[in-house]
């Protein structure tokens, strides 16, 4: 037997994979276990996870592989803050103190933390780890390949060609162009956190109007062959350790947004939660309108960018198959764009797109082209983390005399969630394994009835805690999928097993589900199938049954800035916290008001 754990750390998202004989044991992000949201340091957590379940210890591992090299990223900011040098001071004496500490130094780290020794240590390079990630997971044989994020040594965007177990990367574009640095540029003016607002810079597109794409297109050259050079004049973020746009980026769309300013728009209108409406109410939306448009101008020319080098990979290629990684392969709008306006027929992304994904991507990566084994896994759904089973849960609960009922017979508890479902409640929804990547697939969910419209500001102001204009994704059976989205033949389609495309509601269909259809009419769904979650297949199918419609709201277990619930302490804890009605843990529901046993 071949053990071969992965891992990737130190820029975000921290993460561990174990792969034995070449299918997958494991995969889980660090900050699900610390609660550090984006937790990026070395995963010690969920690699002693990813040992338990695989039932060995680390001296028993044949390789671990490293998403990066961390020798060229060290080159990459020396050299970028040498060519900026007085100005990337900064950032130069924060490089030298935090890499000449652990970051340079991997694979002796990783000897001293698992006791590895160094010959069986490999890196593989961060954008093949995302190539890998992707390809190796697809059940495509051969397929072309774009890697796109912020930067990983030098590269920060990649189109390449894999057959087999041979991936080949045959153009890139490298620091400081790149389109996730541009886009995060635009999430840190519009007033969000970089590497964790992008969602909300794409959530709050639809409310504006493209109306800046020529300002756009001042910061970035785009040639015909999706090739692209960014005008270093107006950014930051190559000499600054914490700015990403400078003065001439302001003098072109404006002062930034404040990050505490509240948004709505004039089509918004001023959602009643807010409080009481302000005298100046027009004129802040008016604002407010200003900052819609300029995220729809981001948004829309990154779909053109996307587009394009996506068209070129068809072109380079020949191949009717996509696959995709990289922090930006998580923008499922322009995802969605890509299916339906290249050659591509089928796309294949890797669910955890962003660099936790690195962690996969270097495993395979190794026993595939390192060790040249061959191919024998499908990541056909996205359940690889942490379970807690009957025992734990009901110790949890009977420890902190937390009333409970058991309903062992599954018929009898999906119809209860069903009925509490059909009452307007809100349910924490807790079972199984819970997901790789950032998304909540119905194992960590919150879950709501879609035809509700009051559903939207329900979950965001008494549970979410969220922004307003943020849509709410809706979970269908696959078989389904066809009388409510605009996704023929839907389930080919693996994205959107993992909530990677968004697609228009029917249109006749908007005004059932207004929940979880966006203000431009369009959701990004969640398809569920019989054979990957049985459970919450058949919660949506009894839903179906009863009410006619299919779908449920799904949102991710968590309050606001916290990471996605783990442990049944922690999904109690979110659930006591917030205004859900009930939880369900695996067969045990527990239903507000809470009553102590
Ligand atoms: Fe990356």
């Amino acid at each position: 037997m071949t053990h071969i754990l992965g891992i990737s750390c130190y820029f975000h998202d921290a993460a561990a994979a174990l792969l034995r004989d070449g299918q997958l044991i494991a995969a889980v992000e660090e900050e699900r276990f610390t609660r550090k949201k984006h937790d990026y340091e070395f995963p010690q957590h969920a690699i002693d996870f990813c040992l338990r379940l695989g039932g060995i210890r680390a001296a028993d591992l044949d390789y671990v592989a490293f998403f990066e090299k961390p020798l060229l990223k060290f080159e990459r900011l020396l050299l970028s803050s040498m060519q900026t040098f007085p100005k990337s001071h900064a950032v130069f004496r924060e490089a030298m103190i935090s890499w000449l500490g652990d970051k340079l130094w991997i694979k002796h780290l990783i000897e001293k933390r698992l006791g590895v020794p160094p010959a069986k240590i490999l890196f593989s390079e961060h954008h093949l780890s995302h190539a890998a990630s992707a390809f190796f997971c697809s059940p495509f044989k051969e397929a072309a390949i774009l890697t796109v994020d912020g930067v990983g040594e030098w590269t920060t965007a990649s189109l390449g060609m894999a057959q087999d177990t041979d991936i080949k990367l045959l153009k890139e574009i490298r620091f400081p162009h790149s389109v996730g640095l541009l886009y995060s540029a635009f999430t840190a003016f519009l007033g969000f956190e970089v590497n964790e607002g992008e969602y909300k810079v794409m959530g709050m597109a639809p409310f504006g109007t493209p109306r800046y794409v020529d300002k756009v297109h001042k910061l970035i050259r785009l040639g015909s062959d999706g090739s692209f050079e960014l005008d270093m004049d107006y950014f930051s973020f190559h000499y600054s350790p914490d700015q990403t746009f400078n003065s001439r980026f302001e003098q072109l769309f404006g002062p930034p947004r404040d990050p505490k300013a509240l948004f709505f728009t004039p089509a918004s209108g001023y959602p009643s939660y807010f409080g009481e409406k302000p005298g100046n109410v027009a004129e802040l939306g008016k604002e407010n309108q200003h900052y819609a448009d300029i995220a729809a101008s981001i948004q829309a020319v990154t779909e053109e960018i996307m587009l394009k080098i996506a068209q070129q990979a068809y072109k380079e290629t020949g191949q009717k198959r996509l696959c995709m990684a990289g922090g930006v392969a998580l923008n499922s709008v322009a995802n969605g764009k890509i299916l339906k306006q290249t050659p591509f027929e089928e796309l294949y992304i890797q669910p955890a797109a962003g660099d936790g994904g690195g962690a996969i991507g270097a495993a395979l990566y190794a026993y595939h082209t390192i060790l040249g084994k061959p191919r024998g896994f499908v990541m056909e759904h996205a359940y690889w983390g942490e379970e807690h089973g009957a025992d734990e849960i009901e110790a949890f609960l009977k420890e902190n005399g937390i009333h409970y009922e058991r309903l062992e017979n599954e018929d009898k508890l999906i119809e209860r969630v069903v009925d509490r479902l059909q009452e307007g409640k809100v349910i924490g929804w807790s079972q199984g394994r819970f997901e790789w990547g950032p998304r909540a697939l119905g194992h960590r969910s919150i879950l709501a009835d879609p035809r509700r419209a009051e559903m939207k500001d329900l979950v965001n102001v008494k549970i979410k805690f969220r922004e307003p204009f943020r849509p709410f994704a809706p979970s269908v059976l696959a078989e389904r999928v066809e009388d409510y989205f605009a996704l023929p033949d839907a389930q080919k389609h693996f994205p959107a097993r993992f909530m990677l495309y968004v697609v228009d509601v029917k249109e006749d269909k908007r005004d059932i589900l207004p929940a979880i259809t966006h203000v431009d009419g369009t959701g990004r769904l969640q398809t569920v199938r019989r054979e990957q979650s049985p459970k919450y297949y058949r919660l949506i199918e009894s839903f179906g049954e009863a009410t006619g419609v299919p779908v449920v709201l799904n949102t991710s277990f968590n309050l606001k800035g916290e990471p996605i619930v783990n442990t049944p302490k922690e999904a109690f804890h979110t659930f006591a916290e917030s205004g859900m009605d009930v939880l369900v843990l695996g067969n045990y529901v527990i239903e507000k008001p809470l009553e102590s046993n």
